[in-house]
């Protein structure tokens, strides 16, 4: 984890978030780099399971809610965490979360008995800071889905199956949030509601199931780090009916990274007095709803955990050719000769019409290739004196570190190609 926050902070990914202040305990900012990569992140999942399927529809909805939609979802009541304090050193901690029965600050043994901790965070609304005008940043984008639901469907006039996605800010007052952007208190979540016929819920838990596995694979991970985890009744969150945890072998341990709920008709009866599902010639009912759901900033870091590789002379981010940063670097063999500069310009301007390009002219080409194997770009390309008269290039490919000489037009198809492996 050292060495992945390290290159975080020196390449860009991710920052201490309000650092120059001393910081904000367990807040990060994603940097150019990291930006990249999480919309690269987001974007592929949008476009995979929002865009390419006729039975899938978007939202963007508002983080506050009217509040009653957490009296209806239950999550005023339920969602909370068992807080313990500690007698001598008075830090708080999750109760589950303490792997022995010392404290981890002061390793004293005596703690207060639990209590139970909702996680949500309070505004108000309004000037006026008074119980009327309570509000909360929401704990998960989950609840949008549920309450926008009639009017989606009358919308898009999907039926049966079909789900609601969105992509989206959560908030959680976490007690003991860490290691790095696993657990914070602001967090991005990807989420699909999928409503379908009570009697089908197991075929679609499972159908499911597979989807989460495949999308982890395109993440560039292992699937061997990847174990499947029955949450227990008791664990169970208040709504759900069966979950499994998509666990991930974090070097802090083994840990949730995504995870997979049937939540019946929890929600949207909560929610309509009347049923909101009509077809024809059948009474209006309650659509059940299979929900998985994806942590985003998780997704960054168990891509750059997998691709981080340290080799003899470099390190190198082995990072799905789609989730790079970006896919290729221009580089003049040298930069004191203006017509290689001027060509390598020109090749990098026509590129970026539409891929992300980087350009260096800086030291020499072992140090260029250095760093852009460091943030995972798959493609480097130089523009030396033969490529005046020939028109054409080197092209260095990231993983096998093989040069090439291609043709300059050749390079929109070259870099299309490796999106598309
Ligand atoms: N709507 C269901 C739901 O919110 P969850 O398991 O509480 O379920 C879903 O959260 C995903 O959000 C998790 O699998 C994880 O990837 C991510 N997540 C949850 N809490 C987080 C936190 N404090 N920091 C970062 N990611 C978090």
């Amino acid at each position: 984890m050292d060495k992945i926050i390290s290159l975080c902070k020196r390449r860009g990914f991710v920052f201490p978030g309000s650092e120059i202040y001393g910081g904000l305990s367990n807040s990060w900012d994603y940097g150019p780099l990291g930006t990249e990569l999480k919309n690269n992140i987001k974007q592929l999942w949008w476009k995979r399971f929002v865009q390419s399927r006729d039975d899938m529809v978007g939202i963007d909805s508002s983080l506050i809610m009217n509040p009653k939609v957490w009296e209806a979802s239950g999550h005023l009541k339920e969602f909370t965490d068992p807080l313990v304090e500690c007698k001598n050193c008075h830090n708080r901690f999750r109760e589950d979360s303490l792997e022995e029965t010392k404290c981890p600050d002061c390793g004293k043994k005596e703690f207060t008995s639990s209590m139970q901790f909702n996680l949500m965070f309070k505004t108000f609304i309004g000037p006026a800071e008074e119980k009327n005008n309570i509000a909360y940043f929401r704990p998960e984008t989950a609840q949008a889905m549920f309450v926008d639901f009639k009017n989606v469907l009358d919308t898009s006039r999907k039926t049966l199956p079909f789900g609601i996605a969105q992509i989206g800010k959560a908030f959680r007052n976490e007690i003991t949030p860490g290691n790095f952007i696993f657990r914070t208190r602001e967090f991005e979540q990807m989420e699909i509601e999928y409503f379908i016929r009570q009697e089908d819920w197991e075929k679609y838990f499972e159908y499911w199931r597979k989807e989460i596995i495949e999308w982890i694979k395109d993440l560039g991970v292992d699937i061997k780090n990847i174990h499947e985890n029955e949450i227990s009744d008791k664990e169970r969150a208040h709504y759900s009916k069966r979950t499994i945890d998509f666990d991930y072998d974090f070097p802090f341990g083994r840990k949730e990274l995504y995870g997979l709920a049937y939540r019946t008709d929890f929600d949207l009866k909560n929610h309509f007095k009347e049923p909101p599902y009509k077809e024809e010639g059948v009474n209006a009912f309650y659509p059940h709803v299979i929900e998985p759901t994806w942590g985003v900033d998780r997704s960054v870091l168990v891509a750059l955990l997998e691709a981080y590789k340290e080799e003899d002379k470099r390190i190198v981010l082995k990072l799905p050719v789609k989730l790079a940063p970006y896919k290729a670097a221009v580089f003049p063999l040298l930069a004191n000769k203006p017509e290689l500069v001027k060509l390598a310009k020109k090749i990098y301007d026509d590129l970026r019409k539409d891929f992300m390009v980087a350009f260096d002219d800086r030291g020499n080409i072992g140090k260029r290739y250095y760093s852009q194997d460091e943030i995972g770009t798959p493609a480097c390309i130089t523009v030396d004196f033969d490529s005046l008269e020939k028109n054409d290039v080197t092209i260095r490919d990231r993983d096998t570190m093989k040069q090439e000489r291609v043709k300059i037009k050749d390079l929109a198809n070259i870099l299309k190609d490796k999106l598309n492996r």
